[in-house]
């Protein structure tokens, strides 16, 4: 008799579920050989003897192994490894192994992506991460959303909610959307032109696969968010900088580019631009949505905070303007409750929506029917606003609390502008300070800087008051010391 004590191996303490654990044994020995086709294998009571475990367990395992077609059971007579296995040449007896190690790297070509690195001089375990503006997600709603999420997947619901037709998100949601985004943002719109996502950042990439060719050219704001230019470019497309300056992007530079060549796109962040954080002015707004008619070229508009405003009200987006049906506005939950929720938002003209359906079936069929229904659920309930004005009220006195400890702790190192909202201050540093010194501490961690500029973003949603002073004198710290260092050595 095999030494099926050997053969099969338990590991208590592994979170693989026992019964997986013998499955996997004997699909490792009929893999090496050990076990050939049509071997009986011992009875389900036997087994259990042996391995001193519970009969149920065994039973368990061995209907793991008939439904997975590796063995055959023949009720009060049998079980035997399948005749329609393959005979595999017999390895050495060795250490018999649970799980095949994915040890090999893949030696046939495949595509490589060049990865964007958020900060190379990442810390591993840092104390303190100063974000580029995450919400605070203790403030959110996560809990009633939940316990929605939890009725709707319930049995007594699941065949009438299940997961279909998600691929444009579900109606409730683009429904419940619609309304939301008419009265915070003016936008005249159906569930039709709503196509729900998983994050802006899908709706940016659908937009650049469908409205940009190898020879197309996007215009986008010098600096810009990177991930936005790294999609641009995956679609082959000519990516054109323009100066973003405190008015935002420079829209006679965007006229004299027109005059000289086919633009296709432009991709502006015109809340908060990121990342420095300026809002677009009105005139620039008006001269962009006039530049698009006169030349024919959309104007992805991403407004992934548009719901921060602190010491003004928001500018009605583009998109809620006159456009001709040329922009393409992007919105977010990420900031409003959760960037692990990944719900996002599209709106544009329905036949554009109905393209990017297309095509985003072929990469992702649809979404979670179910989380989008209670995010319906939390929007027609109020929850939303409500969970807004507090969260909008929250972040004031943070972004207000972070400027007062900056004027303190970091005057004479730093410069800044407070902005009117959204979650994140663009700093710059002293042009005898590097970022680089910041980012070799090993207590926080800066998840975006922008070495180049030497500046970087220090979001101030997700920290309290405590939080917020504990970065700032890190900061400070690591600033005194390289001050200290310098001075010594001129000494
Ligand atoms: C300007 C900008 N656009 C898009 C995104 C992507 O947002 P999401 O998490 O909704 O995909 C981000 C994320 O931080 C962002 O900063």
């Amino acid at each position: 008799m095999l030494p099926y004590e050997h053969l099969i191996i338990i590991d208590k303490k592994s979170k693989l579920p026992i019964y997986r654990q013998i499955a996997l044994s004997i699909i490792n020995a009929i893999r090496n050989g050990t076990l050939k086709a049509g071997t009986h294998l011992l009875s389900s009571r036997e087994l259990a003897r042996i391995l001193a475990l519970h009969r149920k367990t065994v039973v368990c395992g061995y209907e793991e192994l008939e439904a997975q077609d590796w063995i055959k059971i023949v009720p009060r007579k049998y079980v035997a490894v399948s005749e329609h296995i393959p005979l595999l040449k017999p390895q050495n007896w060795g250490e018999p192994s649970i799980l095949i190690p994915y040890e090999n790297d893949l030696n046939i070509p495949f595509r490589i992506i060049e990865e964007h690195k958020i900060n190379e001089n990442t810390v591993s375990h840092p104390d303190i991460i100063i974000d580029d503006g995450y919400p605070d997600v203790r403030l959110s709603p996560i809990d009633d959303l939940l316990k929605t999420y939890r009725k709707l997947a319930s049995k007594k619901h699941t065949i009438k909610n299940a997961n279909i037709r998600t691929t444009q998100g579900t109606l409730k949601l683009r429904e419940e959307l619609a309304t939301y985004l008419s009265l915070t943002r003016g936008l005249n719109i159906s569930g039709d032109n709503i196509l729900i996502t998983h994050g802006a950042q899908i709706s940016i990439y659908l937009s650049a696969q469908l409205l940009l060719k190898p020879s197309s050219n996007i215009i986008v704001g010098k600096p810009n968010y990177p991930v936005a230019n790294k999609t641009f470019e995956e679609a082959q497309s000519n990516i054109i900088e323009v100066n973003v300056d405190e008015k935002g992007i420079n829209t006679d530079m965007i006229e004299k580019i027109c005059r000289e060549k086919k633009v296709d796109a432009v991709y502006v962040i015109p809340h908060h631009h990121y990342p420095t954080t300026v809002t677009l002015s009105v005139e620039r707004r008006i001269k962009l949505l006039e530049l698009s008619k006169q030349f024919s070229f959309v104007i992805i508009e991403d407004d992934y905070d548009y719901d921060y405003h602190y010491t003004s009200s928001p500018y009605l987006p583009l998109a809620s303007s006159n456009h001709n049906g040329n922009v393409i506005y992007i919105g977010s939950f990420s900031k409003l409750l959760d960037p692990a929720l990944r719900i996002g938002f599209m709106v544009a003209p329905k036949n554009f929506i109905e393209q990017c359906k297309a095509f985003r079936k072929i990469i992702d069929v649809g979404g979670d029917g179910y989380m989008q229904n209670a995010l319906a659920f939390l929007i027609k309930e109020g929850e939303l606003k409500r969970h807004l004005k507090k969260a909008k009220k929250c972040y004031h006195e943070r972004r207000d609390f972070l400027d007062s400890l900056l004027k303190e702790k970091l005057g004479q190192y730093i410069s800044y502008n407070l902005p009117t909202g959204g979650m994140a201050v663009w700093i710059t540093l002293n042009k005898e300070l590097s970022l680089e010194q910041l980012q070799r501490n090993e207590s926080f961690q800066i998840i975006r800087t922008y070495n180049e500029l030497n500046s970087f973003r220090f979001g101030f949603a997700s920290m309290n008051e405590q939080e917020l002073e504990c970065a700032v004198n890190e900061i400070e710290k690591e600033l005194i010391k390289k001050i200290t260092y310098s001075s010594d050595h001129v000494k």
